[in-house]
């Protein structure tokens, strides 16, 4: 069997203190906010899980697509040794560049979500015997300290999850990732592209709910680990298309006047009726601004791949 270690990079506490930062700052500004980091705990990873099987959640499949076209290419392009995977999730489309990647020897994903990591590392030791996984409980944005593991690395950041950052956040996380990069090294990011508003709302917007069920999920853990009375059902999901930020903004909107306490922070909230939170937003991206993003943080992007239906993009840079 090939070692598995997880290593937490910040203090027990520390994820705590981050989270009632958070709900304090978010909750205290107008219009309130909460960030998407804190979806996923266990319930909110396995609900994520559940989205990227949907009928109308294309990304998964679009950015698994491009993956099984273009793992070789990436592969010899990259020479990785070590595969460095932030916000990994289940790790389930990495399969595809793990199978790819000859001379690989360590896999790192790094995810806020311990039961993800943890349900990844296992399921992949068990099937790749020969493959080291160093696995960090980490936030992304927060700089990364990586393990010492054999070059060249390649930094993987799929799924789309950047348009979850504000473009000045987008902006520090880019040259924090490049400063992980030595010569030789190189970034494989995923972005989902702008295109028809009613498949982007579709997209986060199931017939079944399930988006709204990982949406609520935030309030469920803020009630959890800060004593809060949030009653989910007095919260309504909505996602739209911000067609002047070209992102989907999901929000919960409050079906009626109320307060809500959240007494680890000794604070009472009130919510006018039809008052509406940002949980989330989802950037959707066009190949010029990808580029120009890149280059900002002195990144030279070498490779561009779509899907065939040209819905969403993978781009591999390297640092300049
Ligand atoms: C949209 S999901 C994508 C999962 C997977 N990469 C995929 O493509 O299906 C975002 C992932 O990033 C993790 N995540 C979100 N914010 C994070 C942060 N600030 N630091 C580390 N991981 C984070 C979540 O736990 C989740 O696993």
């Amino acid at each position: 069997m090939s070692p598995f270690l997880l290593t937490r990079t910040l203090p027990e506490d520390a994820t705590e203190a981050a989270l009632r930062a958070d709900v304090l700052h978010g909750l205290g500004h107008t219009p309130k906010t909460l960030p998407p980091k804190w979806f996923y705990d266990a319930h909110g990873s396995e609900l994520f899980e559940r989205i990227t099987e949907l009928p109308e959640y294309y990304p998964t499949r679009a950015e698994r697509e491009i993956l099984l076209a273009r793992a070789g290419e990436i592969a010899a392009a990259s020479g990785a040794r070590t595969l460095v995977e932030l916000g990994s999730g289940s790790s389930e489309k990495t399969r595809h560049l793990l199978d790819a990647l000859p001379d690989l020897h360590t896999y790192v994903p790094v995810d806020v979500s311990e039961s993800a990591l943890t349900q990844a590392g296992h399921t992949l030791i068990a099937e790749r015997p020969e493959l080291n996984v160093h696995a960090l409980i980490a936030d992304f944005t927060g700089g990364l300290t990586l393990p010492g593991t054999p070059g060249p690395r390649l930094v993987a950041f799929l799924g789309g999850t950047i348009g979850n950052l504000l473009p000045a956040e987008r902006a520090s996380f880019l040259s924090s990732v490049r400063s992980l990069l030595s010569p030789g090294d190189t970034l494989l990011l995923g972005t989902d592209l702008v295109k028809e508003p009613s498949v982007l709302v579709a997209a986060y917007d199931d017939a079944a709910g399930v988006t709204g069920e990982f949406n609520k999920n935030v309030l469920s853990v803020v009630d959890r680990e800060l004593g809060a009375d949030f009653d989910l059902d007095a919260f309504e999901h909505v996602a739209l298309w911000d067609a002047g930020h070209e992102w989907i903004e999901m929000r919960l909107r409050s079906r009626a006047a109320q307060t809500v306490k959240i007494p680890a922070l000794d604070l009472a909230v009130d919510f006018a009726e039809g008052e509406e939170m940002r949980t989330e937003i989802s950037a959707k991206f066009r190949a010029e601004g990808v580029r120009a993003e890149l280059a900002e943080a002195s990144l030279d992007l070498t490779h561009w791949w779509t899907d065939t239906e040209g819905r969403f993009a993978l781009s591999l840079s390297s640092a300049v």
